[in-house]
């Protein structure tokens, strides 16, 4: 689906409710505040104390405040949600904001499940509005250079990323049971899915947790995904990783036929081969708007044309159902194959369903597979 209501006035700022002011919260705040395209009018948070604290580092303290979006949708005459609140709030959250008429840009993973993410769809579908996710490190220019250096590589038969950090962060990752494959690489799983232009097929993983990590649950892993056409897919990484770290993009490496690319995600990739030797590309010298700004950028493009953004909830759902498919093959120590676990959510999410709107849109899609539609 493809078919979102749009703002009739395209020329005055757009009247947007942020939800969450944690440390992610802070940083989109800021960016809402210097842009001009968007009018920060409120910001809910459980915590009140913390929203108004947040307002105030950025000069906004006059802003109105809630602990939740329902008190503020009308006083504030809002015309979209930012959604950075934790994973387990974003599907109470955006369905919130989109049966109250409003489009949402939420931060990833777009729900902690695959069953979730099908039933945001389906409210999407059911509510007329946008609800695009915020896949923030698709929107760098040198990955688009990246991407175009593999046009030279042939038949691509295999890509890997290296991923490792050490990050102190304290809050909600501290104790959860996944905190890389969950929290961190459904970036990476999502620009292997650009740079491939192919679906992912299944995932054997390994997850686990080296002795030294100061995290409760697995801070390292391997995935050995294949997409389509036999190619496969590598990541490996580490949270509790000191040392000779790599960017936060990973470190990537494509070999086809002819050839292949590295990059370090962050300066522009290299290419080498029997034929593939080339220079790459100057960077653009009017580079886009990058992380979160190319996605708000992205996000408010689409409601005021209608064009479909590249994080649109029914695309981006294969992203979260690959970190899903590692998560189930690390605990089950086997093979999972993607599109049975789709229609394993799609049935789950059915069952699941509390509004009796969006359960008959997930029924009339008959499999998750039609309901999602082409998806590279
Ligand atoms: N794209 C990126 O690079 C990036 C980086 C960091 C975090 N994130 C994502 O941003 C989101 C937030 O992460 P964070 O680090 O800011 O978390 P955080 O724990 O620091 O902050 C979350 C905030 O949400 C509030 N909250 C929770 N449930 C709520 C609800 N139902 N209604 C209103 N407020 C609620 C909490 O009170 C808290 O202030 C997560 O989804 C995370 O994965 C993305």
């Amino acid at each position: 689906m493809s078919v979102f209501a749009t703002l009739g006035d395209t020329s005055s700022p757009v009247r947007v409710v942020q939800v969450g002011a944690g440390g992610m919260g802070r940083v989109w705040l800021q960016l809402l505040v210097d842009t001009p395209e968007v009018e920060l009018v409120g910001l809910v948070d459980l915590d009140l104390e913390a929203a108004r604290r947040a307002l105030a580092e950025v000069g906004r303290a006059q802003i109105a405040v809630a602990a939740s979006l329902s008190e503020l949708v009308e006083s504030t005459g809002a015309q979209a949600v930012v959604n950075v609140t934790v994973p387990g709030a974003h599907h109470p959250v955006n369905t919130e904001a989109m049966f109250a008429g409003l489009p949402v840009l939420c931060e990833k993973p777009i729900a902690p499940t695959v069953s979730r993410a099908l039933s945001l769809a389906a409210a999407s579908e059911a509510s007329g509005q946008l609800l695009m996710t915020s896949q923030s490190r698709r929107y760098y220019p040198v990955l688009a250079e990246f991407k175009e250096s593999l046009s030279a590589l042939g038949d691509v038969g295999i890509a890997t990323t290296e991923f490792f950090r050490a990050p102190h962060f304290g809050g909600f990752r501290d104790s959860m049971d996944h905190p890389l494959l969950v929290d961190m690489s459904i970036h990476a799983f999502d620009v292997a899915r650009y740079l491939l232009d192919a679906d992912p097929v299944s995932v054997y993983c390994d997850s686990y947790n080296p002795a030294w990590s100061w995290y409760a649950g697995d801070a390292a892993t391997t995935a050995i995904f294949e997409f389509e056409g036999g190619l496969r897919y590598n990541f490996v990484g580490s949270w509790c990783s000191a040392g000779l770290e790599t960017s936060w993009n990973g470190s990537w490496r494509v070999s086809g036929s002819r050839g292949s690319a590295t990059w370090d995600g962050e300066t522009s990739p290299r290419v080498e081969g029997d034929s593939a030797e080339r220079s790459p590309k100057a960077p653009d010298a009017h580079p886009g708007l990058e992380t979160i700004a190319g996605s708000l950028a992205e996000f408010i493009d689409a409601i005021r044309t209608g064009r479909v953004p590249s994080g649109e909830v029914h695309s981006n759902i294969l992203s979260l159902a690959m970190v899903e498919a590692a998560v189930f093959s690390a605990r089950r120590g086997e093979r999972v194959f993607i599109g049975a676990l789709l229609e394993d959510a799609y049935r789950d999410s059915i069952e699941a369903e509390g509004r009796a709107d969006v359960a008959e849109v997930l029924t009339g899609w008959g499999s998750a597979r039609s309901g999602l539609g082409p998806t590279t």
